[in-house]
């Protein structure tokens, strides 16, 4: 089978799954990916720079409004959901029912937050959601910091945006869904996972000033320059609901406080020396990530333009060393991880996304993927870790609608 005819597969066989659960063929398919982020760790909530893209790996969901029905949102999963990482997963064909007239956290399993969030996020901003039921997919792995959940967020919002002519543009539903995250599930985040998502495109990386909200397409092609970029999932499962990442958003703003500006973006690397003084040391350490990663992203655009993705190895590396010092969002497992991978050849490796677990990324010769992957694995045996998932991954169209034909 071409992998073309495999999706449109899978495709259908959400299609039919949707009939067998709810009834009726759905009004429509649509799919969002998870994201990869190349550079700029947790300086989207602190209005700086980010450089994510989009991954090939998306959630499909199956979508029908019931207009003339109790404006009840159903919802099922094809396979085991657990999108928050949270060990609470939806069994393969249960639906689960919500109300959608006093929409509730609390009244919604865990794993199906992120849909009715999206739900409650349009109903804030004024749009009436009938009856809605939702088939969902996903093959975005879960707890991995590639954004899993924001992947279903994405998908749902395009669906309902459409399904409701409710004319909102991709850069509004990227907060849509910030909103349903923030909002709804509970967890502090920025808009780096959606707006990769939503605004990511094939053979590019998005450069986002999260502050404007401005951003613009880098060309990413790997296979032109014989690289591939490794994902290594350690398997260790985080969740931003909890703990510690609203820990570092409040010692962020506590930062941006104590230095007299609205935002960490605010503050360049000639103030670092004057942070040191006024700053207690780990509210600076936080701030230097901050400050420093901003700087990287900008870097690492300015090389990928010129240089191309071979010179941005250095990048990385630093991006990690200061995410794992400074910023103290890393783990062992991710630091034996890149520290393998670079002793292995890679031309440069850091942890991608939120951290406290998840995945590791490694940009390598196409030659040395192999090497790098086995040295990887074998770190981890002989540390005792879990053996991490290792795969490439490539740049990938952003959210969209999707049909079942091949
Ligand atoms: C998570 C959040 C993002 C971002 C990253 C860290 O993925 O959802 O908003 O803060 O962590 O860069």
């Amino acid at each position: 089978m071409k992998p073309g005819e495999k999706d449109a597969a899978s495709l259908e066989q959400l299609s039919a799954g949707f009939a067998t659960l709810f009834g009726g063929r759905p009004d429509g398919i649509w799919a969002a990916p998870g994201r990869v982020n190349l550079m700029g760790e947790h300086t989207d909530y602190n209005e700086g720079f980010v450089l994510p893209f989009a991954l090939r790996n998306s959630a499909r969901v199956a979508v029908a409004l019931r207009p003339s029905g109790p404006a009840r949102l159903r919802v099922a999963s094809l396979q085991g959901a657990d999108p928050a990482g949270t060990g609470q997963t939806a069994l393969a064909g249960e639906i689960a029912e919500v109300d959608l007239d006093r929409l509730e956290p609390a009244d919604v399993v865990p794993w199906a937050r992120y849909l009715a969030g999206v739900i409650w996020a349009l109903q804030q901003r004024g749009h009436h959601v009938p009856g809605v039921d939702v088939l969902l997919d996903s093959d975005v792995p879960s707890g991995a910091g590639l954004s899993s959940s924001a992947a279903i967020e994405c998908a749902v919002a395009l669906a309902l945006d459409e399904l409701l002519d409710a004319g909102i543009d991709r850069e509004e539903l990227v907060l849509v869904c910030q909103q349903a995250e923030n909002d709804f599930v509970g967890a502090p985040t920025g808009i780096l996972d959606q707006s990769a998502s939503l605004l990511g495109t094939a053979g590019h990386a998005l450069f986002l000033d999260c502050r404007s909200r401005l951003s613009r397409q880098v060309p990413l092609d790997l296979a032109a320059e014989s690289l591939v970029l490794l994902v290594i999932d350690t398997k260790v499962v985080h969740a931003h609901e909890s703990g510690g990442y609203k820990d570092l958003v409040a010692a962020c703003a506590r930062g941006a406080a104590g230095l007299g500006v609205p935002a960490l973006r605010d503050v360049g690397l000639e103030r670092l020396v004057e942070a040191a003084e006024v700053l207690d040391a780990a509210t600076f350490a936080r701030v230097r990530h901050i400050v420093t990663e901003n700087q990287r992203v900008l870097d690492t655009v300015a090389a990928l333009e010129t240089g191309g993705p071979r010179t941005i190895g250095p990048f990385l590396d630093a991006s990690h060393a200061s995410m794992r010092d400074d910023f103290g969002i890393s783990c062992v497992e991710l630091d034996a991880a890149v520290e393998a991978a670079q002793q292995a050849g890679a031309f440069g490796a850091r942890m991608t996304g939120g951290g406290f677990g998840g995945s590791a990324i490694a940009l390598v010769d196409v030659a040395a993927a192999e090497a790098v992957g086995t040295a990887v694995r074998e770190r981890f045996a002989a540390e005792g870790y879990r053996p991490p998932d290792i795969f490439a991954v490539q740049p990938g169209a952003g959210a969209r609608r999707r049909t079942t034909q091949a």
